[in-house]
């Protein structure tokens, strides 16, 4: 049977996972993006300022808890059968200043989701924080991890084309496909015929697609510092008193990101002076490991080797990610559209449960 041709639109982490898993799934698949990896990092492409971690979140939907077990199962697996795939397994410790209710339900929650978990005792805990846990998670290495993807779809035949879509229905209907230009690794032109079904994977992209606006969709700011800091080798988050959240998670390269902030509906697209002075003295009492080894005695923010501000908008969803088939009906044909879009805070560590899901209702579409 001649393979179908199937069109995912977004090159983020989630579109990337999901085309990969359309290809093992036996389509012709051709990714249509403004933004891939590689490109010069952008405040439209949520993916390229993630952590990321993978950490369950506590008081989502046992749906949610799924995609994150999938995920994390993916994960190993990759770890297993490739050495070089930059995603790590490393211990993970949470602190926390504020014990109550909401802490024992999260540890609760954090322990029947991670093996290896455990409590700290009194004696690990710095001076100042109530309760402590650790276990192992995933890191993913962000800068290594896209364009591995990237590299993974074209190699097993996917095709990609950079292009600023007005509409999805501009994209379906042959006629009026606007001019495109090939992504540079892709040999090729785009199909010339119209694809079967099209999977949105557009993040935050609400904003620029004209059909139909998905007006549950909103940012999550999330402001971060890139620190030059090789001897971290453990993730971290820490809770304050006043219910700021710091955390830590080390990169390959021996670069750290450090965070961060949760500001709901900010589109402001660059680091402000005083958040930036927030994280950094939030960070250094959290972790004064962050610090070089000569300069921990008297921590001083001055002292963070900082490589990058950085500011990126969590692509959130009231009522959490979409996952559902609809179609647009064009010239009295209907096309079936995938929706996988409005991961918030968890893009990586639900990416290849979501993707799985989008495909199982590409599949249930095309059957029909
Ligand atoms: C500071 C920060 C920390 C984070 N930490 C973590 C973490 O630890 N763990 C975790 O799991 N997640 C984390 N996340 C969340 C994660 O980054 C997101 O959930 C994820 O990146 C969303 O991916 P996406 O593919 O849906 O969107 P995006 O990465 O934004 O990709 C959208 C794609 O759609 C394309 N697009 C949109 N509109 C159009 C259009 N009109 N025409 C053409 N192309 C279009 C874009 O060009 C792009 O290719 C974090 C996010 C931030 C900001
Ligand atoms: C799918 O791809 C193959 C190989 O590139 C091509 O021969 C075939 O025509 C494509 N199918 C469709 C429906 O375009
Ligand atoms: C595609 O996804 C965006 C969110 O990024 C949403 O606003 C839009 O409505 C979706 N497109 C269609 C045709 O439903």
């Amino acid at each position: 049977m001649e393979r179908m041709n199937v069109f995912v639109v977004g090159a983020g982490v989630v579109g990337l996972s999901t085309a990969i898993r359309a290809l093992e799934a036996g389509y012709n698949v051709t990714i249509f993006a403004e933004i891939f990896p590689g490109d010069p990092k952008s405040i439209k492409y949520t993916s390229c300022w993630a952590g990321a971690d993978h950490i369950s979140v506590v008081t989502s939907s046992t749906f949610m808890h799924e995609l994150e077990r999938e995920t994390m199962q993916a994960f190993l697996h990759l770890i297993e059968v490739d050495p070089l795939v930059p995603v790590m397994l490393r211990p993970h410790v949470e602190l926390t200043q504020a014990a109550g209710p909401d802490i024992k339900k999260k540890y609760d929650h954090l322990s029947q989701f991670y093996s290896d978990f455990r409590s700290l005792r009194q004696s690990e805990l710095p001076e100042g924080v109530v309760a402590g846990v650790m276990f192992p998670t995933i890191h993913v290495d962000v800068p290594r991890y896209l364009p591995y993807l990237m590299n993974r779809f074209l190699h097993a035949g996917g095709q990609a084309f950079r292009m600023t879509i007005p509409s999805l229905s501009s994209l379906i209907a042959r006629n009026d496909r606007p001019v495109l230009e090939a992504f540079p690794l892709s040999a090729g032109s785009p199909p010339s015929s119209d694809p079967a079904a099209v999977i949105n994977c557009t993040g935050l992209g609400a904003l620029s697609l004209g059909d139909v606006l998905d007006t549950d969709v909103y940012p999550t700011r999330g402001e971060t510092l890139l620190i030059r800091a090789p001897w971290v080798h453990h993730g971290m988050t820490y809770y304050c008193q006043n219910s700021d959240v710091s955390y830590i998670i080390p990169r390959q390269s021996g670069d750290v990101i450090l965070g961060g902030t949760w500001q709901i509906d900010d589109w402001h697209p660059i680091s402000r002076p005083e958040t930036v002075k927030s994280i950094k003295e939030r960070g250094i009492h959290a972790y004064p490991e962050l610090l070089p080894p000569n300069k921990r005695e008297n921590p001083d923010i001055n002292d963070l080797d900082v490589v990058e501000e950085c500011v990126g908008l969590r692509t959130t969803r009231k009522g959490g990610i979409r996952l559902e088939t609809t179609s647009i009906d064009i010239g009295g044909k209907e096309f079936p559209i995938i929706h996988n879009y409005g991961h918030g805070g968890a893009g990586y560590q639900s990416s290849w449960g979501s993707a799985k899901r989008a495909i199982e209702l590409l599949q249930a579409s095309l059957e029909r």
